[in-house]
């Protein structure tokens, strides 16, 4: 790719998609909205790295990031991304999640560009678990509503765009408490202990895993929707014991609880792990396991479980 223009490179995704598109060569521009700061620095990029700022609910501001870019391809991964803020202020997640990326949409279309869109396996109701891309997405709250509609705009604007479907991200986030892995160390190491829970479902998925795979599909032009996932289906509770012993920590100190113990809002879909085996055959390097994944983010990080 000559040029690639990263929607949300100070956040947890986006800036694991610039940092490796700019360690392989590519030229890359990366936007920011609050934190220029969290955009990576990369040493050594062979080609020009740029950061600008982008407010996605400003039009003008969508149009100068693009041309600042002049982009072959755009990976999509900024939004207003927290369940509750999503469900408080819905007419600004509406802006910032689906009329922004109708807008990106329609330049990608008019420059002739491909779009990757960063969707969620929050798009299904969670009723039961394993779905696959052929399943009716049910959103039950704004977030998986206005990520579902985007979706939706993305398929209407254009003929080679890839929405993709990203289950629970855990690894290392630019402001490092953002992913469920780093909640779970930082719960353990300074408390409160984690209370997670044993009736929501997920297939996570390792961040590195998750850029590397964007990055390929930046080259898989006839795959209008992909789930992106690990292979490993488990609950909360689980994915919170296996962090625990892959740092050496004390898995005893997470408490299990269900759902409805806590009063959350908005309420979660229980079971969203996803069928990927659309993703399998499409991609060369597919996420790794659970087990394998988080040993090399704790051999990488070890410090983060002292104490
Ligand atoms: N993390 C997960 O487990 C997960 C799972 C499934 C899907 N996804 C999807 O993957 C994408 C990336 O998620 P993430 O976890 O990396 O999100 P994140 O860490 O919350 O980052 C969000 C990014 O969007 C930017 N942003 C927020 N509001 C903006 C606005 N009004 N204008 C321009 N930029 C704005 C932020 O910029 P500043 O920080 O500079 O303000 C940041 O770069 C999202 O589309 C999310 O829906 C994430």
């Amino acid at each position: 790719m000559s040029s690639v223009l990263v929607t949300g490179a100070s956040g947890f995704i986006g800036a694991h998609v610039f940092g490796l598109l700019a360690r392989e060569g590519h030229e890359v521009t990366g936007t920011w909205h609050g934190h220029e700061d969290r955009v990576p620095t990369v040493e050594g990029a062979a080609a020009e790295l740029r950061s600008v700022r982008l407010d996605l609910e400003d039009d003008a501001s969508i149009e100068a990031a693009f041309r600042a870019a002049w982009p072959e391809a755009v990976v999509h991964t900024a939004a207003l991304s927290e369940l509750k803020a999503c469900e408080v202020e819905p007419e600004r997640a509406r802006r910032v999640n689906v009329e922004a990326t109708a807008k990106l949409a329609r330049l990608c279309q008019a420059f002739g560009a491909r779009l990757l869109f960063c969707s969620t396996d929050q798009v299904f109701d969670g009723s039961r678990g394993d779905r696959s891309e052929e399943d009716e997405a049910k959103p039950i709250h704004t977030y998986g509503q206005t990520k579902l509609a985007a979706e939706r705009e993305v398929a209407r604007l254009l003929t080679h765009a890839t929405s993709v479907r990203i289950a629970l991200v855990y690894g290392e986030s630019p402001s490092g408490d953002r992913s469920a892995s780093e909640k779970v160390v930082r719960g353990l190491r300074v408390g409160p202990p984690p209370r997670l829970f044993t009736d929501e479902r997920r297939s996570p998925v390792l961040v590195d895993d998750v850029a590397r795979v964007l990055v390929d599909l930046l080259s898989e032009r006839d795959l209008p929707l992909v789930h992106l996932g690990g292979p490993d289906a488990v609950s909360r509770w689980e994915f919170g014991v296996r962090v625990a012993r892959a740092y050496g920590a004390d898995e005893g100190a997470i408490e299990a609880v269900r759902m409805a113990d806590l009063d959350l809002m908005p309420a979660r879909p229980a079971d969203l792990t996803l069928d990927t085996r659309r993703l399998r055959t499409n991609v060369p390097r597919p996420p790794r396991g659970l087990d394998a994944a988080l040993a090399e983010l704790a051999a990488r990080a070890p410090e983060v479980a002292a104490g």
